[in-house]
């Protein structure tokens, strides 16, 4: 088996949710880690037909059959590996490379790469402890970094000469030339890495693949990383990934931070889930691998204008792969540039208050559209309504994307319509307590003292003088504490509107709001309102 070329079944299955192939066959229902439904394979009635999403596997308890996502396709559908293969290229809209054994050259290649990059790694982390590597040390350790942390993420030290080409000078030149460390130039073989700090990059299996040098002597580029090889692909490849699984499994979540040090940094403070892409643009791939484990990501993305497009593609990009129990968030780094800079003067505390702040991708979406179109003119809304149709008809569940939908819906009504109108209307700015009221009260309060006594402390908050003698009322007792209980309803009634208003104009704005406190005081009003209407309807 291992023969055959298995990259592009890897493919397959890092593309593809076993979830979602299986579900259009067999409805699937979330109960614990585990995806149940009604066994395709026998017959049954109670469900006892199990998916691993994350292992990747279906068990049925019942019959016993199981297997992965290929075979599964094979046996629901009758259809041989080949078939089956294509089909799910075709779902995952990957082109079917043209089928080839992996031959015995193959396999050299991959095992020779892996030992020159292994032993490369060991001589560079070698450089880093003796007297040429003395700056890079002091650097890294001045970064935070302990003598654990450089063993474990096996940083090391590329001197300014050409040591991957003397240190191999045995091996073939097209064996070091594949794995991107050494060049042929004019003159001969010389190292990609020069005079760089050096920092593996590993795959998922924790073999190093790549490398990413980081200048010491403040020249540009900043950083630099292996080229893409046959065994690397930076599209694909997540720095720290390999550190971060077995946590994101356990975290039940990932965080997406833009730097390979910020993703180091943060899994040595407490988020082991940190992953980081390396100096691309995240991908739909790199989405693809987090989704493998869940669907729960919190994008920690730098403060500035860059921070903030780079999450607006993660956005675009993460739709298709939500699912109505996904946890997308976003979260931007303020009072620093990066997570390894907050971790650094301030803590873990405080980046823990970043990530917890994180907003929730459908508000991050309404709050992007909010501040990118002018939404006070016809024409801004028209784009931002398009361009939240174009974004929610990525969402794949249908149902999903409906529900999202009436959510923005009912947004653009309250913030966008609705609102605007109030605004315009509460340009009139009516007192507190008229005139006329003010009399009323008075009266009740001479005639009724066990009626002023009840309603004391909002009586002596309405800031009024009771001194003067005013014409006596002629309102019942009943009448009277009618009218006061629904006095006050009216004033707490605008109390609640005035502060609604402020937490919408924030939203509108752009701004962050306390979405819990909006639909506390919804509730509120409604109750109050109610009230309202019975006590002047029992007039
Ligand atoms: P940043 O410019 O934010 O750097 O680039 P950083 O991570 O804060 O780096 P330090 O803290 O100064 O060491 C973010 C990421 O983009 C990639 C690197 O992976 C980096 O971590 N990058 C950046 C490059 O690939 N090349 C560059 O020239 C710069
Ligand atoms: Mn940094």
């Amino acid at each position: 088996m291992s023969k055959y070329d298995n990259s592009f079944t890897d493919e397959l299955r890092q593309r593809l949710s076993l979830v979602d192939v299986i579900s259009r066959r067999v409805p699937l229902k979330k109960k614990g880690q585990n995806y149940w439904g009604c066994c395709p394979f026998h017959n049954e009635k109670t469900p006892s037909f199990s998916v691993n999403e994350e292992k990747g596997f279906y068990h049925c308890f019942g019959c016993g059959e199981h297997g992965d996502i290929i075979s599964f396709t094979m046996k629901s559908e009758n259809i041989d590996f080949k078939n089956a293969i294509s089909e799910l290229a075709n779902m995952a809209g990957i082109k079917m490379p043209e089928f080839k054994q992996k031959t015995q050259q193959q396999i050299e290649a991959e095992e020779n790469y892996i030992k020159i990059t292994e032993k490369a790694a060991q001589k560079y982390q070698e450089l880093l402890y003796q007297d040429s590597g003395k700056v890079a040390l002091e650097y890294i350790k001045n970064r935070g970094f302990s003598d654990e942390m450089i063993k474990k993420y096996r940083i090391g030290y590329a001197p300014k000469s050409n040591i991957i080409s003397s240190t191999f000078n045995n091996t073939k030149i097209d064996k070091l030339t594949a794995t991107g460390l050494v060049r042929v130039g004019e003159f001969g073989p010389y190292d990609f890495f020069r005079d760089k700090l050096m920092f593996p990059i590993f795959n998922a299996y924790n073999q190093i693949v790549a490398f990413s040098g980081r200048s010491l002597d403040g020249s540009e580029p900043k950083y630099i990383n292996t080229t893409d090889t046959e065994l690397f692909h930076k599209r694909q490849t997540l720095f720290g990934f390999n550190f971060a699984r077995e946590y994101i499994h356990r975290a039940n979540r990932s965080i997406v931070v833009e730097g390979q040090i910020d993703a180091i940094q943060m899994q040595n403070h407490g988020f082991g889930e940190t992953v980081a892409p390396l100096g691309t643009a995240l991908t739909e791939d790199h989405i693809a691998i987090l989704c493998k484990s869940n669907r729960n990501i919190v994008f920690c993305f730098d403060g500035d204008t860059a921070g903030q497009k780079a999450a607006v593609r993660a956005c675009t990009l993460v739709l298709p792969f939500l699912r109505e129990t996904s946890d997308v968030r976003f979260a931007f780094v303020t009072g620093g540039k990066d997570p390894d800079e907050i971790l650094k003067n301030y803590g873990k505390d405080a980046m823990k208050q970043i990530i917890d702040n994180a907003v929730p991708l459908v508000d991050f979406l309404w709050e992007t559209v909010n501040k990118n179109y002018l939404i006070n003119t016809p024409g801004g809304r028209t784009q931002a309504e398009k361009y939240l149709k174009d974004s929610l008809s990525k969402i794949n569940d249908k149902i999903f994307q409906n529900e999202i939908n009436e959510e923005y819906n009912n947004r653009k009504f309250n913030q966008w319509h609705k609102w605007k109108k109030q605004e315009y209307k509460s340009d009139i700015e009516i007192p507190d307590v008229d005139i006329m009221t003010q009399n009323i009260i008075k009266s009740i309060v001479q005639k009724y003292p066990e009626i002023s006594e009840k309603y004391i402390d909002f009586l002596v908050s309405l800031n009024i003088s009771f001194d003067e003698d005013v014409k006596h009322t002629e309102l019942n007792i009943d009448e009277a504490e009618n009218f006061i209980k629904s006095f006050k309803l009216q004033l707490e009634i605008k109390k609640l509107e005035k502060k609604k208003k402020e937490l919408l104009s924030n939203a509108l704005n752009g701004k962050n709001y306390d979405k819990e406190l909006l639909e506390k005081i919804n509730i509120e009003l409604k109750d109050y309102n109610n009230k309202l209407e019975l006590l002047l309807d029992n007039k």
